[in-house]
């Protein structure tokens, strides 16, 4: 019996992507997937933002470049839904640093470098359910369609 676990995952294209224009690339390869688009939006985090949605690395030698760098431009936000759609996404995304991602991946296709890596993608349910409510509100997330 195939076991199938509908999951909800965060992507964020990231400044560096947004300027690049991938923001169509990005969406059209999940659609291609088979992963549906149930949120969307385009914002511009401050630095209090910043800073709540990487939380969990505030401790890091690298954290005040992160903000600096996930607040410099527009991001795209999206949520997507689908059979195990957070290791599913995150297996698409690639590795952390695009020197090291595989070609076919996002980052393996489109990035060298470890901060300027076009995407971010929640890596656990954990991390969905406190990363999604820095950005959309629960009425923004359309369901059943
Ligand atoms: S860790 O230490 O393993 O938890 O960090 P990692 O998963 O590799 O990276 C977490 C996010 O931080 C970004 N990153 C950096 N930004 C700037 N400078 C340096 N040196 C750096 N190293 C990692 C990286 O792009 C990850 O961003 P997200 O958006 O989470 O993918």
């Amino acid at each position: 019996m195939t076991i199938r676990m509908t999951e909800r995952t965060l992507v964020l294209v990231k400044p560096d992507g947004v300027k690049r224009g991938l923001i169509g690339e990005v969406i059209s390869r999940f659609e291609k997937k088979g992963l549906k688009l149930v949120a969307l939006k385009m914002v511009k985090f401050d630095r209090t933002k910043g800073e709540e949605f990487y939380s969990v690395h505030k401790d890091k030698s690298f954290f005040s470049d992160l903000v600096n760098f996930i607040t410099s431009g527009p991001i795209v936000a999206m949520i997507l839904e689908g059979d195990s759609a957070i290791s599913v996404v995150r297996l698409m995304i690639g590795s952390t640093d695009g020197r090291k991602a595989q070609p076919g991946t996002i980052r393996g296709d489109f990035a060298l470098s470890i901060q300027d890596n076009v995407v971010h993608a929640s890596d656990s349910q954990e991390s969905f359910e406190r990363e999604y409510k820095v950005i959309f509100r629960d009425e923004e997330i359309i369901s059943n369609y």
